[in-house]
């Protein structure tokens, strides 16, 4: 059962369009990733889906639980368990990380907020006290914000670029945290331009300027990155593989 569904979205911005004509429907229970090079229109996408201001002019419609959600607020949209996490992640100077992730746990013991902070390899003792503001790293606050989302248990969650910014370590804890939110039964979609983050989902669609040009199992889209396969002409596409001369 799709948990998602856009239905013909097209996001036209001044001369361009951003988004032109899309419709996909993401099932519920999975992780579903978004792939395609830089500027192919990945986070427009994920903005028209929240509501965020400047990606509410759209046509086309967008189904949550069967139901329209193009004229709800993105507090609306959030109340009924939808959540974004941005490619920077927020600041909440001032407040602590305990503070942070209590305010949007779906549980709010001490207990939960500790196995939050534990899922992204954040040590509760040292980090639970600490405020969010710019003594912690980007990373940091990163993790911290995947925590929170950790705790919150969304019924959808949309993650943009997971990845950056983080070290390798930090990477792996976050995909242990998406597999995590999986398990409980939160619907994940990664929005990425890394073949490492693309593993990690059960199926995906492929964007390539402003479109929808492939779908399916992720095995169908990981050649994308070796570009062996379908019409990517976006600029930024990955790089032919060299052919060496006979
Ligand atoms: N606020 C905006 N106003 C005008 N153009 C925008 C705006 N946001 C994004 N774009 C353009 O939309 C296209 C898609 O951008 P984006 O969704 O950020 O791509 P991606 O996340 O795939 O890298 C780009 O050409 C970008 O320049
Ligand atoms: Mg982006």
């Amino acid at each position: 059962m799709s948990i998602l569904s856009l239905k013909n979205i097209t996001l036209v911005k001044g001369e361009k369009t951003i988004l032109h004509d899309i419709t996909l429907d993401i099932w519920e229970g999975y992780v579903h990733a978004v792939v395609g090079p830089n500027g192919a229109g990945k986070s427009s996408l994920a903005a028209v889906i929240m509501g965020l201001s400047g990606f509410r002019d759209i046509t086309g419609d967008i189904l949550f639980e069967n139901r329209s959600i193009v004229s709800l607020s993105v507090d609306a949209r959030a109340r009924l368990g939808i959540t974004l996490a941005w490619q920077e992640p927020a600041r909440f100077e001032g407040i602590s990380v305990f503070e942070y992730i209590r305010f949007s746990a779906k549980r709010k013991t001490l207990e939960d907020v500790r196995k939050a902070l534990q899922l992204l390899g954040l040590d509760p003792d040292r980090y639970a006290r600490r405020k969010v503001d710019q003594t912690l790293s980007g990373g940091e606050r990163k993790r911290v914000e995947l925590a929170a989302i950790a705790a919150m248990e969304p019924k959808l969650v949309l993650l943009d670029e997971p990845d950056s910014g983080v070290d390798i370590e930090a990477v792996e804890r976050i995909f242990a945290m998406i597999q995590a939110l999986k398990e409980k039964g939160t619907t994940v979609v990664l929005i990425t331009h890394s073949a490492e983050v693309l593993k990690q989902a059960d199926h995906a669609f492929l964007l390539c300027n402003g479109s929808l040009v492939r779908k399916g199992e992720t095995a169908r889209i990981l050649p994308y990155f070796a570009r062996e396969c379908y019409p990517c002409v976006h600029p930024n596409a990955p790089v032919l593989k060299e052919v060496e001369a006979v």
